[in-house]
């Protein structure tokens, strides 16, 4: 993308659109404290990044629409709003806001991370918008300043910026880069009904879940994910907010015994919920446990994806 060239001095790129891909997220290990003051939940948390990929246009408008950030969806949802509230839209606000621009922008959204699933769909747009509007408006902000952006949008908007396979501390949005080896084979279950992340934590609450501070990730985790082999890494995979989503939704029960016993190595509630992620040892066995999951008519839909995936990053 041609960016700040060219004979004006004003803080804007010079290419018309830019387009940027986001992954969705798994959660592999988390493990969630009492919460603060603020109610936000003290956690530790290890994110994989999963080739469901969120896509973002931005593409500057015309001089007449100065000033103006519109968001379109490529499919309509519902379940989605394009106003102000949409996280995208907040980011290219705070990104303005913290640069001066007083530019526009349109945001095309194209979403293939489930919605309300615990994937952080959302999150990737937001972070998305971050790195495609610094690229259209030219401003420059490297990826310290976008990450401190992204963390006061969200606490699970930092991680889509970096992607691969990262460690979370705070609420979850101080991500460390962690070493892994390997891809590792997904399938993950759909429903048609999303979970409320702070329904979640609320429920973990009245659980009595969370005692004293979280967990750090074990040791076994950290050799797993360094070794490559799924079936480590599934001896490990721990979920705090799973009795909490369960509790809620009782049948994801079933979804996790489904895709078990159809070969899985193992099958966890992906971040607060609803999906249900299931790790798989190959492509056969993924093929197998996608069927399993369709046919027992508990979820919407059954996709595949392998992991660990790059973070937001332009892609034209
Ligand atoms: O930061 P974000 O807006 O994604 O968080 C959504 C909600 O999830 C928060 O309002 C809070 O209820 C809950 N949450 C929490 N502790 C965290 C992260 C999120 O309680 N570490």
């Amino acid at each position: 993308v041609p960016c700040g060239s060219g004979p004006w001095p004003a803080r804007s790129g010079s290419a018309t659109s830019v387009r940027v891909e986001a992954p969705g997220k798994v959660n592999l290990f988390l493990s969630v404290g009492a919460p603060g003051p603020d109610g936000y939940h003290p956690l530790t948390t290890v994110f994989q990044a999963v080739r469901l990929i969120e896509t973002i246009t931005a593409r500057r408008q015309s001089a007449q629409a100065l000033g103006e950030i519109t968001l379109a969806l490529e499919e309509p949802d519902d379940a989605v709003p394009t106003d102000a509230s949409n996280l995208a839209v907040r980011a290219a606000h705070i990104l303005a806001e913290a640069t001066g621009v007083s530019e526009g922008v349109d945001l095309l959204v194209r979403k293939r991370v489930p919605v309300a699933g615990g994937m952080a769909g959302g999150s990737a747009d937001a972070a998305a918008a971050l790195v495609a509007c610094n690229a259209l408006w030219g401003t420059g902000l490297g990826t310290g300043e976008l990450m401190s952006l992204a963390s006061r949008l969200g606490a699970d908007v930092p991680f889509p910026l970096l992607g691969s396979t990262a460690v979370g501390h705070g609420r979850g949005d101080m991500v460390t880069p962690l070493m892994a080896r390997g891809t590792y084979q997904w399938v993950f279950a759909l429903h048609h009904r999303g979970l409320s992340t702070p329904e979640v934590f609320a429920r973990f609450d009245e659980m009595g879940a969370g005692r004293g501070g979280p967990q750090e990730v074990s040791e076994a985790m950290t050799v797993a994910l360094r070794s490559g082999s799924p079936q480590a890494l599934a001896a490990c995979l721990h979920n705090d907010l799973q009795a909490a989503a369960l509790d809620l939704r009782p049948e994801l029960a079933d979804v996790i015994a489904v895709a078990e016993a159809a070969g899985a190595l193992r099958a966890i509630v992906s971040g607060s919920g609803p999906t249900v992620a299931a790790l798989v040892a190959d492509a056969a066995g993924a093929q197998r446990v996608a069927r399993a999951l369709m046919s027992s008519g508990l979820c919407a839909e059954a996709l595949r994806a392998d992991a660990p995936v790059a973070g937001a990053r332009v892609v034209g």
